[in-house]
């Protein structure tokens, strides 16, 4: 099974058609997760080994607008400038849009807003694969649901099919090798006074990619084993805690999730290390401030950047110890 054949799968006598529309443009926002996706079960289409849950983060995420051009190549601006279409950005792009455009007949103007930075480990290819299965289905006039629309990002990048939705969004790993029951699925919680603040180390882009990490993770870690039993427990932790508002157990298990996929890493040969002396810094201040009884947690994806959790009743003092700091509020 490879993406083609999911594509098929999904758009049936829809797969390979002309545009219906000469321009569409979509929104999607970037998440975080609570509980970490490290692991594929299925390379090409983005499996999961594992469930995961996470945040999405409101009006964080890429705006895309397609428009389908007269020239035979794609033209790709991010932010307004113009993307070397070598560049493994554009390459990433342009492949994708490849499952669903006939071949050597339609191209596009690609255009990208996005508020976060690209590659820093903050899902930026999150929102913008998602962003992308919404426009083609605007551009196409397919008429997809959200769960299609899922599998379609996930095959841009996996932790993409969770950001189709605002607030809470489990992805369940499914089972199938066509990967027809691995999508996002929203959780019916909402919880006002959650922010998650982001602490910027680094915008520059990752030295190793997070598909090299995680194949590399499972290929040489002797603790990879453990990973799937671990997220299993920190999953139906973390519904709990959701359900009940517990903030406290919430952030633990948010925290450790992500402190364990990165001692992964660590265990992997070469090792793998996301981390700067800042990203260690600012942990160590945090587990300091947790000391002191601020009800502060963090969590870290594949970059130096960390995500801290907290409830808005603590904003004040987390801009007073972290003055640099840019709060969300995902409801
Ligand atoms: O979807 P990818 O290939 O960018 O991988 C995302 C991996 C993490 O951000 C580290 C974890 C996650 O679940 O988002």
């Amino acid at each position: 099974m490879n993406k083609s054949d999911v594509v098929q799968l999904i758009l049936g006598d829809r797969y390979l058609k002309q545009p219906q529309q000469n321009q569409a443009t979509a929104y999607a926002p970037t998440n975080i997760a609570l509980v970490k996706y490290w692991g594929k079960r299925q390379q090409d289409i983005n499996l999961p080994v594992t469930s995961s849950l996470s945040i999405s983060l409101g009006d964080k995420g890429a705006n895309t607008t397609l428009s389908v051009n007269n020239k035979n190549q794609d033209s790709i601006t991010l932010n307004n400038q113009a993307i070397d279409l070598f560049s493994n950005f554009s390459q990433r792009l342009s492949q994708y849009l490849n499952l669903f455009r006939k071949p050597n007949s339609t191209y596009f103007d690609i255009n990208i807003t996005t508020n976060i930075p690209i590659a820093a480990g903050l899902a930026s290819s999150a929102c913008g694969f998602a962003a992308l299965a919404k426009v083609l289905n605007e551009l196409y006039t397919w008429q997809l649901t959200s769960t299609e629309l899922s599998i379609l990002a996930r095959l841009g990048s996996g932790s993409a099919c969770r950001s189709l939705w605002d607030g809470f969004v489990e992805w369940q790993a499914g089972e199938k090798s066509d990967g027809m029951d691995s999508f996002g699925v929203p959780l019916d919680i909402e919880w006002p006074d959650f922010c998650v603040g982001l602490l910027i180390m680094q915008t520059q882009e990752k030295n190793i990619s997070s598909r090299e990490a995680m194949q590399r993770t499972i290929q040489t870690s002797s603790l990879y084993s453990l990973w799937p039993e671990k997220v299993n427990y920190d999953l139906s932790v973390l519904k709990q805690a959701l359900q009940e508002k517990d903030f406290a157990l919430l952030g633990k298990t948010a925290e450790s999730n992500a402190m364990t996929m990165h001692a992964l890493m660590l265990s992997a040969w070469p090792p793998i290390s996301y981390a700067l002396p800042q990203t260690v810094e600012a942990m160590q201040k945090i587990w300091q401030l947790r000391n002191t009884g601020l009800e502060v947690y963090f969590t870290q994806d594949a970059g130096p950047n960390l995500k801290l959790l907290f409830l808005k009743k603590e904003s004040e003092a987390i801009k007073n110890y972290f003055p640099e700091i840019e709060i969300v509020q995902p409801f």
